[in-house]
């Protein structure tokens, strides 16, 4: 057994590197003229992602241009209502839809069982990407957390004000339970699966985190994000996990003291130096350029990243975006920041 790590895994393992691991959120996508020639003959979004061959090659498409250390497996957190039987398809313009689930009845037409097998594609392809990626790079598998699903699942598609499911989780949360109890369970199999194909990390997005008066934060974010990360470490121990809680302010804390995470992904609203002084002495962190300054590009974006890494840099960090690569960002702007970080970190 060779003991030879790659950088983001030692650096999820509370390594300090001066050139800290870079990747971003959504690297792969629309901004990518290969990706959208990809696009051209795939039909659906779904059809991609649950096509082996062709999910590993939009895995690929952005280590091979710009040299990340980190893929992250092509995919989407929307498999997981389509695995349980709620159909998700995604309109150009509009973004995914789904038939949305009204009521507890709802809940009886969600299969359960052998989600694993239909969500197999996705595990061949983690296969097709580790065998064709470096031994110095990393492979992320990934999933959406139970409320940002939810969420999804709920209002049946993108929201603005998130009522029907707040309402619904407010006003009968043993219902709203049993929804959440049935994500658990999908997303720690889809998780453990996933390493078993040979995801190297995971990472857990709760994009909707930040909506949550506290006392449902508790319940519907902490809690299940809790069960999940103990349920993959129970199976998996060594396996490092980042969880992002997009917008959830000081609520991060609570995350960072999730026994088995060993990173939080930084939305681009957290306060660098409160990060810097009360969450990386518990966790490596990631994060958090705003998707804006990479693509404005330029000196702004240069002077934002000088201070993220000035901040974070006696610390464990890993380079990222506080979110997704916006669509209309320039390819010369992503080169741009890696050749920065490169030699930035070469520096003293
Ligand atoms: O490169 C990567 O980061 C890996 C792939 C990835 C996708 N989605 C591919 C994708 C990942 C990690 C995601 C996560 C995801 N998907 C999240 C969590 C992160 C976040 O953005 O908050 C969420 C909320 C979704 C749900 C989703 N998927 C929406 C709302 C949309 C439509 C909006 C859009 O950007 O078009 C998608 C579609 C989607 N997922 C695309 C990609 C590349 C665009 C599809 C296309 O046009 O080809």
């Amino acid at each position: 057994m060779s003991s030879f790590r790659p950088a983001l895994i030692k650096t999820l393992n509370g390594e300090v590197s001066k050139k800290p691991p870079v990747w971003l959120m959504r690297q792969a996508g629309r901004y990518l003229p290969e990706y959208r020639e990809l696009r051209k003959n795939t039909g659906s979004f779904l059809n991609l992602c649950y096509s082996p061959n062709l999910a590993a090659e939009a895995t690929l498409q952005p280590i091979k241009r710009f040299g990340f250390d980190a893929a992250i497996i092509f995919s989407d957190i929307l498999v997981i209502p389509d695995a349980l039987g709620q159909p998700v398809s995604f309109q150009e313009g509009i973004g995914p839809v789904l038939d949305p689930l009204s009521g507890i009845d709802d809940l009886k037409k969600l299969k359960k069982e052998n989600i694993i097998d239909r969500l197999n594609p996705v595990y061949e392809a983690i296969q097709i990407a580790r065998a064709d990626l470096s031994k110095d790079k990393s492979l992320i598998g990934f999933t959406g957390a139970p409320w940002t699903i939810a969420t999804y699942m709920i209002e049946g598609g993108t929201s603005r004000d998130f009522l029907k499911t707040k309402r619904w989780a407010f006003s009968k949360p043993e219902e709203f339970k049993k929804l959440i109890d049935i994500l658990i369970d999908a997303i720690t199999e889809h998780l453990i699966s996933q390493i078993e194909a040979g995801a190297d990390a995971l990472q857990i997005f709760d994009s909707w985190a930040g909506i949550l008066p506290e006392k449902e934060f508790d319940l519907w974010c902490l809690r299940p994000i809790k069960r999940i990360v103990s349920g993959v470490r129970g199976k998996c121990p060594g396996i490092p996990i980042i969880v992002f809680p997009r917008l959830a302010g000081e609520r991060y804390i609570k995350i960072a003291e999730i026994d088995g995470v060993s990173a939080v992904s930084l939305d681009q609203t957290v306060s660098l130096n409160w990060a810097k002084k009360f969450l990386q002495p518990k966790v490596t962190l990631q994060g958090n350029l705003d998707p804006v300054y990479l693509l404005a590009g330029g000196r702004v974006m240069r002077e934002e990243t000088s201070r993220i890494l000035d901040t974070f840099r006696n610390g464990p960090f890993i380079f990222n975006l506080g979110h997704g690569v916006l669509p209309s960002t320039p390819l010369k702007h992503v080169i741009e920041l890696c050749e920065f970080i490169a030699e930035r970190g070469l520096q003293d």
